[in-house]
């Protein structure tokens, strides 16, 4: 278990996975998550797929609210093709925890972590481009744009770019040096 100035970032628990149900079933965090249509999770399919997503990432974090104590989300790393060292980072939080800082300290500690304790070399990520928060996060900690799917979601009416970014590690040191 791990602390951040805001939050306790602890291993995933079984009954985390009625609060990770009810984050998917906000339109709000399930637009951002999926290029699929956008539907109600149906509860005993997705919690059994969640448990499974989470106990496979190579690093998970249930985010906890220092204060209140109320579970907020969840960030993770998961691996892609081992050789290349490459990993993919995944955040959500409760939308009424949004604007808070809170995504930013997650993803800052999560990313520390994976290249310090992980030997990574990069860590990416996609990001609908109308999802303007997430962006402003990754971009706020040092993500760089690496690619444009064009049209790559249609959402909510409209067509949007699916926008591909990531950060090496050296990057990072640089930027952080203390990490
Ligand atoms: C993305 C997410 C993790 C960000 O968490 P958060 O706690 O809201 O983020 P923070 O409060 O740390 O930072 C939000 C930043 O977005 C900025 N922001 C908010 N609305 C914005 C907008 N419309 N346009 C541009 N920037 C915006 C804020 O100003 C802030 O930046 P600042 O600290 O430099 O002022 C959270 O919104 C979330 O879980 N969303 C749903 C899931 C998701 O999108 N996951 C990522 C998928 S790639």
């Amino acid at each position: 278990m791990f602390t951040t100035e805001n939050l306790i970032l602890r291993g995933f628990q079984d009954n985390d996975l009625g609060e990770i149900l009810a984050l998917r079933n906000d339109p709000l965090v399930q637009r951002t998550q999926t290029f699929s249509a956008i539907a109600p999770a149906p509860s005993s399919k997705y919690k059994e797929y969640m448990k499974t997503f989470a106990e496979g990432s190579a690093l998970w974090f249930s985010l906890v609210h220092k204060e209140s104590l109320n579970f907020i989300g969840f960030c993770c790393i998961n691996l892609l093709e081992a050789k290349n060292r490459d990993a993919r980072l995944g955040i959500t939080i409760a939308s009424e925890f949004w604007g808070k800082g809170y995504g930013t300290e997650a993803t800052r500690f999560t990313v520390n972590h994976a290249f310090r304790y992980f030997g990574l070399q990069r860590i990416s990520l996609d990001v609908t481009e109308g999802n303007a928060r997430a962006r402003a996060v990754y971009a706020k900690l040092g993500f760089k744009v690496e690619g444009i799917k064009r049209r790559g979601n249609w959402v909510d009416g409209h067509w949007e770019d699916i926008i591909y970014m990531g950060v090496l590690d050296d990057e990072w040191t640089e930027m952080y040096p203390e990490h």
